[in-house]
């Protein structure tokens, strides 16, 4: 189901960034006093993060609390003063996070900045996952835009990565790699480096041609059944609504 909703702003095309806000800022009209939230990670839910604060210290959401999925998050909730909590301490009603793709049926590729495990974990656990993007973030299919990233532990993680691409031997168009990170100041100048997660492991990137065409519950299965995966960035089934904003300055929610 979509509605749409939400005037335009005053004047001009929207930004990205201004679009990220608006979907942002629609999500949190969503909370309600004494809410336990799940607090997202990147660019879109840094804006849920900000009027959150803005709202707290106005004092209109009394005994609103958040876990974080990400150190990122933690450090800005607390600079914005969102009293937080450890997961296993909490009861999730809401869960508020930006994404890297969402498809028709709601199924998401997170993770591109790295979070996706303490993600899945906070997002998971919540009643509700309302997830806040703008138009760009819409796909027909996932894995259409660029990576789906998977975590897996340091050791051995060459060997993880060969049983990754096994797994799509011969799929035209698949590739996959270890992210890595650019290390500046060296002896011999910059250098790369695995990128590191919050959770100290490595995330393989796997890039689909045109998207993933198989079964994305399958996929996952498989994924997950690779000794040395931890998680994957396919959030399957977990969002409940998705709060768009439009390049006209619209929002559209979809559930
Ligand atoms: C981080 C994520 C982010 O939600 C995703 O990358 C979208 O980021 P942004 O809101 O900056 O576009 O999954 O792990």
């Amino acid at each position: 189901m979509v509605s749409a909703a939400a005037s335009p702003p005053p004047s001009g095309k929207p930004t990205q960034d201004e679009l990220k806000r608006l979907a942002a800022h629609r999500a949190v009209e969503l909370v309600e006093p004494c809410m336990t939230l799940g607090l997202g990670t990147g660019s879109t839910a840094a804006h849920a993060l900000d009027r959150l604060g803005d709202l707290l210290r106005a004092g209109a959401l009394p005994g609103v609390s958040g876990v974080p999925t990400s150190l990122k998050t933690e450090a800005h909730a607390a600079r914005v003063g969102i009293p937080l909590l450890p997961l296993d301490a909490a009861s999730i009603a809401l869960s508020i996070d930006g994404a890297d793709e969402v498809d028709p049926d709601l199924n998401l590729v997170k993770g591109r900045g790295g979070s996706l495990l303490r993600e899945k974990m906070v997002e998971g656990a919540g009643a509700r996952f309302a997830v806040i993007v703008d138009e760009s973030k819409l796909v027909p299919r996932l894995g259409c835009t660029g990576a789906v990233p998977v975590e897996v532990v340091p050791f051995g993680a060459p060997h993880t990565l060969g049983l990754i691409r096994g797994l799509f031997h011969g799929l035209p168009g698949f590739h996959a790699r270890l992210r890595t990170t650019t290390v500046p100041e060296g002896e011999q100048g910059s250098e790369q480096q695995p990128f590191v997660t919050d959770n100290g492991n490595y995330i393989v990137e796997m890039f689909f041609d045109g998207g993933i065409r198989g079964d994305l519950r399958d996929i996952s299965d498989r994924l997950l059944r690779i000794t040395g995966v931890v998680e994957h960035g396919m959030f399957l089934g977990m969002a409940t609504v998705a709060i768009v904003a439009k390049k006209d300055g619209t929002v559209a929610v979809m559930e």
